[in-house]
């Protein structure tokens, strides 16, 4: 019997998301709900031909003119098929077998799994209770043999933020270590940073278009790192990962940054009111800086989840995670989309676990510490 190499073999389960999504009310991805710019779909289809499709991608040029829209020179840049895609190559040039990557728990899957992928064992070092994240605490927690650590910031599924001096002491505590911090909602939370890879040589950062720009399909992710680490990840890079149109579309999407801004500005505003309505509603939430809010509507949640669907909206179930049971992750949509979901969310209101007061995220992670994952 042919078998798989032994890391593929224990990868936990993955449990893909549902499919036939067209046509719904798509709030369980953290998508741009409304659509890329339309200018940016004109342009596209003007620029492509037969020919062009015959082509291999070029990239110089494009990476050139993205790298001076970031405020970076090329060689500190890497242009990925996604933020996915990045986060395999920090594997592919830095991960050995039995390597160590310490991540807060809960965190956006995909760290551990191209980690554990590459024969790699993943820390989780769960936040606090209150979801609070304390950099002497990750650190003592992570210890210093780790080969990479990331940080999604804001983090995902909970949308909170890690201080920009946590980030500070752990760069500077671990000068041996990558530090991936993740900005792929950078868009909805105005921190960044960016700049300090050049003063930082253990940090990565990642940007993607997927988000605010509303590329997710077209797969648009980018690498910034000091240049010889940039070198070290180009030299890992395969020649034609990124395909054209990605490359065609980024470079559209950056001549319409002021709709893209005006998108996430009123993503903000909307967020912000829909926070009200959960408290309103009493349903608790984690303190969010991006587009999506983490609730816990309780033991029923996964029922809540397929009653929605039933209304045509869909929401991201956690029901699987024995960490994120009764958690349901909402991505914040335009003004009439949400007042459909609270709608929606008034009518189920009868299966939720409520809370009373006005603290309404407080114990909100009810998960517990796991420790060391083999
Ligand atoms: C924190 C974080 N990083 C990266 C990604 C994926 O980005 P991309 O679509 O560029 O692969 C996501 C997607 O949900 C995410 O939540």
């Amino acid at each position: 019997m042919i078998r798989a190499r032994k890391a593929v073999e224990r990868l936990q389960e993955y449990h893909p998301p549902l499919e036939g999504r067209a046509g719904m009310l798509r709030l369980d991805f953290n998508e741009n709900t409304v659509g890329c710019p339309p200018g940016l779909v004109r342009a596209f289809r003007r620029s492509i031909s037969p020919e062009w499709f015959a082509r291999y991608p070029e990239y110089q040029e494009g990476c050139a003119e993205l790298a001076r829209y970031f405020g970076v020179s090329p060689e500190e840049m890497l242009l990925t098929n996604g933020v996915d895609d990045a986060i395999k190559l920090i594997c592919d040039t830095f991960v050995d077998p039995g390597d160590v990557l310490a991540v807060p728990s809960p965190t956006f899957s995909i760290y551990r799994f191209f980690h554990d992928l590459a024969g790699g064992r993943t820390k989780l070092v769960p936040y606090s209770k209150n979801l609070e994240f304390s950099a002497k605490d990750f650190l003592a927690a992570a210890g210093k043999r780790a080969r990479w650590v990331a940080f999604a910031n804001p983090n995902n599924p909970t949308g909170t933020l890690i201080a920009k001096s946590d980030l500070k002491t752990i760069l500077e505590a671990l000068p041996n270590t990558i530090v991936l911090v993740d900005e792929a909602y950078f868009d909805f939370s105005g921190v960044t940073i960016l700049p300090w890879f050049r003063k930082y040589p253990n940090l990565i950062v990642s940007r993607t278009f997927s988000k605010a720009y509303g590329l997710a399909a077209i797969r648009t992710g980018f690498l910034f790192a000091n240049t010889r680490l940039a070198a070290l990840l180009k030299r890992a890079h395969a020649a034609f990962a990124v395909n054209a149109a990605a490359l065609a579309c980024a470079l559209e999407a950056i001549r319409h940054e002021e709709s893209v801004r005006r998108y996430a500005q009123m993503i903000c505003k909307n967020r912000e009111r829909f926070l009200k309505q959960l408290e309103a509603m009493r349903i608790p939430y984690a303190p969010t800086a991006s587009n999506f809010v983490l609730t816990r509507t309780g033991p029923r949640a996964h029922e809540i989840a397929i009653r929605l669907r039933k209304q045509g909206i869909l929401v991201r179930d956690w029901s699987y995670d024995p960490h994120l049971k009764g958690y349901l992750r909402m991505t914040i949509g335009t003004t009439s989309q949400m007042r459909r979901l609270a709608e929606a969310l008034e009518r189920l209101r009868h299966l939720m676990e409520t809370q009373d007061g006005s603290s309404t995220w407080q114990d909100l992670v009810t998960y517990s510490p796991t420790g060391w994952f083999a």
